[in-house]
Formats: structure tokens, C-alpha cells, sequence
């Protein structure tokens, strides 16, 4: 049914850079979260749901001094004033949530994954919307190269396992705030001494948070800058070079790029983000925040983490075709007469322990209907329940008449659908 709507009626517009989701594209969805869900599960980590909204200074006082901060956080009061924001990002939610229920033990690592809409303010286009999905992954209380294995590995491990092969991860090692700073004094300089004119947002960024100049896609300055290692002490290049020597024995395709910054204030240590062929914009980003937690609790918990955008990730299996689009109905039962319903609804009793996908008309139709209905439905087989003397069992995809009674139903069909 075509949309009957007059386009200016903007009640029933959805807002701008948001999307509605439904079959086929929905189908992808569910495949995505059951392939990173069952990679997650096995490997020990656990489902966490925070809430949609948090108190706004748990952002301001975390995120850094950018835009994401000053220009792109949905912002609202409640009732009693209270200032609070729509999610831009899961890593402080998890943090407030951690910290909140006292879930970290000394010693132990928690693992979490959460799957959630995010809201950020930018000018939408492709692949970037105000609410978007994220899947993210946080690894708390782990330090160290293997634990930053883990959640490389991990991110491999979910594009291979939906068919994604042709990826690179590009990282950088900010090392710790006080490396960060040498560095951006590097930036300062190199500004300085060249004839260079900035963007108004960098020129903002200049004072404020230099690192982020790297990364702006409209002053394009980033080969300008000295290579990110030149500030690295003695301890950053020995980690990197243990971290080098450990991706390379385990042929993990990843290659440095020195002017990866990351938009968020927190991260610390390793960086990475991963674009595929031919796109953009990044499909999943993360790193290590070993600082994050010491500012709110002065306790040490180094944590390393990353997330998915969910929406660019089913685009690109979808404009790639990586993944079957459709869902297929195993039986379809086309009911013409309503005293068919009853003996339908005990024999439907006989499948419900297994994945057979299978409908039936609510209203009984007349047979004139029944092509329009496999059209429709696209079942892999049909059962016309006629007058008694008409009850067929329709091969769809063959298109013929497999048998024509009901007591062989059960035992065929688990023949038909066990291969
Ligand atoms: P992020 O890089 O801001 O990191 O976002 C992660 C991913 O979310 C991006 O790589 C992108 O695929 C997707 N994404 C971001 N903004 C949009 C948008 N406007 N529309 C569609 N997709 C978008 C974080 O959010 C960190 N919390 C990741 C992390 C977890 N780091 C450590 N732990």
C-alpha cells in the first residue's frame, strides 16, 4: 500500500537523521545481534541495559571539551529541573553503572556487552544518524597486551563471522594524558610555525582539545603533524613494540595510522577504528580508558573497549549482499473453510518444539486466492486445507503436489526440513 500522506503532514514524518527499520532490512538486525551475541556469550561476556537517559554531567564532566559536549548532546530538564541527556555513548553509562551497583571486584575482570539506540546532534547523511545503534563491548579491570588482544581479537572475530574479510584495523598509542600533552604541543607548534589557516570548530579545538584537529575532515591537515610517535617515553614504545611483535605472531591485520585521535576525551593507551572498502565512515571504533574510572572513584581500573555502529554495519551487508535478506516461512497452512481451524491449532501443538517458521490465514479464503498467497508468503511448503477430500501438501519451490493427506504431515516434514 502506497504511503497515502500528504508530505508536509509532519506528524507523521519520522524526524530528520533517524530511520525506521523493518523487514527485509529488520531481518539483518536480528541476524547481526544473534551472530555477535552467541561470539560474546562464548566468550564469557554478559548483557548490560542502562538507561536511555542519564544526568548530563556525567557527560560534560567525562567526554572532553568538544562537540560532542557543546553542540551534539540532546539535552532536556525534567519536571523538577533536572538537567539530563539522551545517551551519545554506552562507556560512561557502563561506568556509572559499575560504579553505581559496586560491581567491580579487585582482581577479577568484568566483562559486558550492550546493544543500544545512541543519540548525537550531526548533520545527517549516509551512515550517520541523530539516533543510531550501538553494540559495545567494555573489558574492565584488564591491562595489558593480552587483554588488548582480547578485544581486538573479539572485533575480528565478529566482521569474520558475518562474512566481512576485507578490513584493516588502523591504531595509534595515545599513551597516557601526560604523552597526550606533549603531543599537543607538537600540534601547537606545527600550527604556529605554518602559514596554515584553520576552521572555525579547530580554531576552537586549538585552545581547547588540539588533538581532535587531527581528525577534521574540513581543514584535511592531518599529514602535517610529526608522526604521533615522536612523544612516545620509554615505557609507550616498549608496550607498543611487545604489542607490534604479539598482533604480528598472531597475523592480526592491522597497520598505524598517527593521526587517529578519537573523538572521545577518555581513551588512553591503544586506539583503533575500523572503515571497510569503499566507505567513509568507521564501522566500529574503541581503546583503552585506563584513566576513566581513577577520576570518579580513585580506585585503578584499567578497562579497554569498542563499539559497533550498528546501522552502517547492515548497510554494508545489505549493499554488499553478505547475508541472506529474507526469512522464509518453512509451512504455510491456506484454510478455506472455518472448520478447519480447530484441527489446525492441535496440529499446529505437534511443531512448537521445533524452528519450523509457520503461519496460517486468520479467515478462511477461497482457493482462487492460493497463488496470490504463496506469492505473498513465499512458504517453502503449502498446506491447503480444503473440504476433506482436497487437503494438498504443496512443494512451493518445485511447484507440485508432494501428497494429499495429513497423516504422513509430521513425519515428512521432519524428513523435508532436517537437510
Ligand atoms: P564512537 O567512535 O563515537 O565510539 O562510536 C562507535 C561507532 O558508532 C562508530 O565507529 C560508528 O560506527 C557508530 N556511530 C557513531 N556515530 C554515529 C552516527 N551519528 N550515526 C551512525 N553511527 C554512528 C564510542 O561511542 C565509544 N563509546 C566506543 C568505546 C567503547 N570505546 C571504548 N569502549
Amino acid at each position: 500500500m502506497k504511503s497515502e500522506l500528504n508530505k508536509n503532514n509532519l506528524v507523521f514524518q519520522r524526524p530528520r537523521g533517524t530511520i525506521d527499520i523493518y523487514p527485509p532490512s529488520s531481518f539483518f538486525y536480528k541476524k547481526v545481534y544473534d551472530v555477535v551475541t552467541k561470539i560474546l556469550t562464548k566468550n564469557n561476556y554478559s548483557l548490560i541495559v542502562f538507561p536511555t537517559f542519564e544526568h548530563e554531567e556525567l557527560f560534560t564532566a567525562h567526554l572532553g571539551d568538544d562537540i560532542i559536549v557543546h553542540k551534539e548532546m540532546y539535552t532536556f530538564s525534567d519536571r523538577k529541573g533536572r538537567k539530563l541527556v539522551l545517551r551519545p555513548e554506552g562507556t560512561l553509562c557502563t561506568a556509572r553503572m559499575v560504579i553505581q551497583n559496586s560491581l567491580l571486584k579487585e582482581g577479577y575482570q568484568n566483562k559486558f556487552y550492550y546493544w543500544g539506540n545512541m543519540f548525537r546532534y550531526e548533520r545527517p547523511q549516509k551512515g550517520r544518524y541523530r539516533e543510531f545503534l550501538q553494540l559495545g563491548v567494555e573489558l574492565l579491570n584488564a591491562s595489558g597486551i593480552y587483554a588488548d588482544y582480547q578485544i581486538l581479537s573479539l572485533t575480528r572475530d565478529i566482521l569474520v563471522s558475518l562474512g566481512i574479510s576485507n578490513f584493516t584495523f588502523r591504531i595509534n598509542y595515545l599513551g597516557s594524558k601526560k604523552t597526550q600533552k606533549s603531543y599537543e604541543l607538537e600540534i601547537k607548534k606545527t600550527i604556529q610555525n605554518s602559514k596554515f589557516e584553520l576552521c572555525l570548530q579547530c580554531k576552537y579545538r586549538y585552545e581547547n582539545n588540539p588533538l581532535r584537529i587531527l581528525d577534521c575532515s574540513d581543514c584535511g591537515y592531518s599529514n602535517i603533524f610529526p608522526e604521533y610517535k615522536i612523544v612516545w617515553n620509554n615505557e609507550d614504545k616498549s608496550y607498543v613494540e611487545s604489542l607490534d611483535n604479539f598482533l604480528a605472531k598472531f597475523n592480526f591485520p592491522f597497520c598505524y595510522d598517527y593521526s587517529l585521535v578519537r573523538g572521545l576525551d577518555y581513551y588512553t593507551g591503544l586506539i583503533f577504528e575500523v572503515s571497510l572498502i569503499n566507505e567513509k565512515t568507521a564501522i566500529l571504533g574503541g581503546g583503552r580508558y585506563d584513566e576513566l574510572y581513577s577520576k570518579i572513584i580513585q580506585k585503578e581500573v584499567p578497562a579497554i573497549g569498542f563499539a559497533i555502529g550498528v546501522d552502517r554495519l547492515v548497510n554494508y551487508l545489505c549493499e554488499n549482499k553478505l547475508l541472506d535478506s529474507e526469512r522464509k516461512i518453512d509451512l504455510f497452512f491456506f484454510v478455506t473453510t472455518n472448520i478447519w481451524y480447530e484441527r489446525l491449532l492441535s496440529l499446529l501443538d505437534i511443531f512448537k518444539n521445533n524452528d519450523l517458521i509457520i503461519d496460517y490465514n486468520l479467515k478462511p479464503k477461497q482457493r482462487k486466492y492460493l497463488s496470490k498467497t504463496i506469492e505473498y508468503y513465499r512458504p517453502r511448503l503449502l498446506v491447503l486445507l480444503d473440504k476433506e477430500e482436497q487437503i494438498k501438501i504443496i512443494d512451493c519451490l518445485e511447484k507440485k503436489t508432494l501428497w494429499t493427506t495429513l497423516d504422513k504431515l509430521t513425519q515428512n516434514i521432519k524428513d523435508i526440513f532436517s537437510h
